[in-house]
């Protein structure tokens, strides 16, 4: 076999016939709880704003994630489902209710007709103090991030939000996922109760105890509910081990901004302990810190740290599975590194964003050797187009996509300014 080193990649791994073999960790089968998986690549949770009515399936939505079944993913991890109708993020995003249930049994059963071997899990959100404005902003804390104008949550209305989670989690079950990631990253709800920053004080802030209430109590009661049992469904949780705002996640109080991941460790330990399989491991805010959450060429070496606390959540829980994030900015070389980090047991899995819209069926075409992979060049267009709150996908090599984006761009010509009057504000804002 012809041996190539791919001068981007600095661990020199054999880069050049793409045949499965020359990827021996990424095809090799893994593990999550008791479910074996086909390989390790990992199809992150990737919004593509294109729900029907009330955030139900729509057809578009259907056929991203054929496409997705198709491409030979270990797991795909359906975008985030958003638990309440109220607090939204995108005006197209999906919603997990009993209302819409049969859609996304629909989708399970499409995406298992051409996967049966790769698992599908449902990422279940609440977007908090970063919903649309279009939507109810709602916090957990004043001040902080992006919060302007957000409702202050009453100790009812989180309870009403932990019962939510509990549902939409069940529903998934009934859907016939595989499990769910509870989403607890990315500023969202579910971060914004982790956060140092969150000084409420009720039963909800405070205290390490109070902030880590919420996903106690979930947990339990979503245990409590399955109908499998949880050995069989698949329970874990995505977590931004480093925010960069202040009093974010991944610092040590209120008023700090340096990077301390001795709470985010301890989180770690917690989810292993409430029964979680797997966790997921991602930095970043992508509305203000974007550059951390989805590195681009100016900052694609931040996909280091990204490396850094994969392997520090694996070595705090090595039973847990864990998943790897951000690998999307290294381009080709991205294979090298992803051999040699679960090589060296720094990471279980590989979880691909913009690469999987950019191609969702890039491990299938790695596997047999295709020289045809549409390789993701991080351009943002993806992102850009979320922002305006368009459907989104890769501009770059799906022409419905690049059709909106030229739309978008030509708006953008046309108003006064010389800017898209949707876009201005929220440019890559995910
Ligand atoms: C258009 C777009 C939509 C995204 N949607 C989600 C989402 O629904 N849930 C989530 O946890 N992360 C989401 N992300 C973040 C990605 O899952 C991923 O963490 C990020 O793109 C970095 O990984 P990459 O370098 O492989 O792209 C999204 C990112 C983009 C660009
Ligand atoms: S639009 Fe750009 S950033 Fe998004 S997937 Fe395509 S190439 Fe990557």
């Amino acid at each position: 076999m012809a041996t190539k080193i791919d001068k981007n990649s600095a661990v020199g791994i054999t880069n050049s016939t793409s045949e499965s073999n020359a990827y021996k960790y990424l095809f090799s089968s893994g593990r999550i709880g008791n479910r074996k998986t086909s390989n390790r690549f990992v199809s992150q949770a990737m919004e593509g704003n294109d729900g029907g009515p009330g955030g139900s399936v729509s057809d578009r939505t259907l056929a991203r994630y054929e496409r997705l079944a198709e491409g030979r993913w270990g797991v795909v991890i359906v975008e985030a489902l958003s638990v309440v109708e109220e607090s939204v993020a995108r005006p197209h995003g999906l919603i997990l209710n009993r209302k819409n249930v049969d859609g996304y049994k629909r989708l399970v059963e499409a995406f298992k007709k051409r996967a049966p071997n790769s698992l599908l899990l449902f990422q279940l959100t609440h977007s908090g103090r970063h919903s649309g404005t279009f939507s109810r902003r709602v916090r957990l804390y004043p001040g902080g991030d992006a919060g302007e104008g957000a409702e202050l949550l009453t100790t009812g209305e989180v309870e009403r939000i932990r019962d939510r989670f509990v549902e939409a989690a069940l529903l998934s079950e009934e859907a016939g996922a595989d499990g769910i990631d509870f989403k607890l990253c990315h500023g969202y709800f579910g971060a914004e109760m982790l956060r140092p920053a969150n000084v409420r004080d009720d039963r909800w802030g405070g205290s390490f105890e109070n902030r880590t209430r919420f996903i106690r109590e979930v947990m339990e009661a979503i245990r409590a509910g399955l109908r499998g049992g949880a050995a069989e469904f698949l329970l874990g949780s995505r977590l931004s081990f480093y925010e960069a705002i202040r009093g974010g996640c991944g610092t040590a109080g209120p008023d700090e901004i340096i990077e301390d991941l001795t709470e985010m460790l301890q989180v770690v330990s917690l989810l292993k302990e409430l029964g979680m399989v797997y966790v997921n491991v991602s930095a970043g805010i992508p509305s203000l810190t974007a550059e951390i959450t989805r590195p681009t060429q100016v900052s694609r070496l931040f996909a280091y740290h990204h490396f850094r606390y994969a392997r520090l959540a694996k070595r705090q829980e090595p039973e847990l599975a864990v998943i790897g994030s951000a690998y999307t900015s290294l381009g080709k070389a991205v294979l090298g590194w992803a051999e040699e980090n679960l090589r060296k047991g720094y990471v279980d899995f590989i979880g691909f964003g913009r690469q999987s819209f950019a191609d969702p069926l890039f491990p299938k075409k790695l596997q047999e050797g295709s020289t045809l992979v549409h390789w993701c060049t991080t351009c943002s267009g993806c992102s850009k187009l979320m922002a305006a709150g368009k459907n989104d996908g890769c501009v770059l090599y799906d022409p419905y996509y690049r059709d909106l984006f030229k739309e978008l761009n030509a708006a953008g010509r046309k108003s006064n300014d010389g800017s898209h009057p949707n876009v201005s504000a929220d440019v890559g804002k995910r």
